[in-house]
C-alpha cells in the first residue's frame, strides 16, 4: 500500500489518507464504535489499538493495506505509522487474509506440561491443516501463539476473541461442530465480547460475572463468563 505512504520532503509529516483514497468503509455500527471509544482517550492516535482492532473485526480477521489506510483516515494518522502499529503487534493478522475462524492454540510452558502437544496434533488432524494454515472451505485457520495469559486454564484456545480452557479432545469436537454450525448473528455476538473465558458448557446461556481468573484480569482485558 505504497500509495499511502507519503514521503514528502524532510521537512513534511506523512499525511494521513484522503476519503477518496480509501476502498473500504466501515459499517455505521464499527463508526459508532470507534466514536465512542475516541471519547476515553484525550487524542486519535491514542485509538490506534481498538482502532485496528475494530478494523480487524469488521473485515474478517484480516488487516489489508485497505483496512489499515481507513483506520489511518478515521484517526488522522499517516499510513505507515498506523502500518508500523499494526505489523509490531502479532495479534494483528496483517500478512494474509484468515478463515471464518481463527483457531488459536498456546503451546507454552503451562500449556505443554498439560497436554496441548497432543491436542494440537489432534486439532490439526481433524481439520487437516498445519499451523498457519486455513481449510480448504475458508472456515478455519489455525495459528500457534505464545502464552495467553490464561495458564490456570491450560490447555487453552482462543477462537476470535474467546478463551477456552481447559480443552480436551471431546471439547475441541463440540467447539468446532459449533462454529461450523454459527450462523452470522451468533459469529457477531461472539465477537462483540472484547475476551471472554468460557468455563461451562458450550451451549449454556452466559452471564456476565465479576469473578476473573486472577492472570486474567491482571491483563486488565478480560471479561469472564463463568458458567462452570
Ligand atoms: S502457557 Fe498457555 S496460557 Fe499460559
Amino acid at each position: 500500500m505504497s500509495e499511502f505512504v507519503q514521503l514528502g520532503s524532510v521537512n513534511e509529516r506523512p499525511r494521513p489518507p484522503r476519503a477518496d483514497e480509501l476502498q473500504l468503509q466501515f459499517s455505521d455500527l464499527a463508526i459508532a464504535e470507534l466514536n465512542q471509544l475516541l471519547t476515553h482517550y484525550p487524542d486519535k492516535k491514542s485509538a490506534i489499538l481498538p482502532g485496528l482492532w475494530i478494523a480487524q473485526r469488521e473485515y474478517n480477521g484480516y488487516l489489508s493495506g485497505e483496512a489499515i489506510a481507513e483506520v489511518a483516515y478515521r484517526l488522522e494518522r499517516s499510513y505507515a505509522e498506523v502500518e508500523g502499529v499494526a505489523t509490531f503487534y502479532s495479534m494483528y493478522n496483517t500478512k494474509h487474509a484468515v478463515g471464518q475462524h481463527m483457531i488459536e492454540v498456546c503451546t507454552c510452558l503451562s500449556c505443554q506440561v498439560c497436554g496441548v502437544y497432543p491436542l494440537a496434533q489432534y486439532i490439526k488432524k481433524k481439520l487437516g491443516i498445519n499451523f498457519g494454515e486455513t481449510t480448504e472451505d475458508g472456515m478455519f485457520t489455525l495459528h500457534e501463539v505464545e502464552c495467553l495469559n490464561a495458564c490456570d486454564r491450560a490447555p487453552v484456545l482462543q477462537v476470535g476473541d474467546q478463551y477456552h480452557g481447559p480443552v480436551d479432545e471431546a471439547y475441541v469436537d463440540r467447539l468446532i461442530e459449533q462454529l461450523r454450525t454459527s450462523d452470522v448473528n451468533t459469529v457477531t455476538q461472539m465477537a462483540d465480547c472484547i475476551v471472554k473465558v468460557q468455563t461451562g458448557p458450550l451451549t449454556e446461556p452466559t452471564s456476565p460475572t465479576t469473578n476473573p481468573t486472577p492472570t486474567a484480569a491482571k491483563r486488565g482485558r478480560l471479561k469472564v463468563d463463568a458458567t462452570g
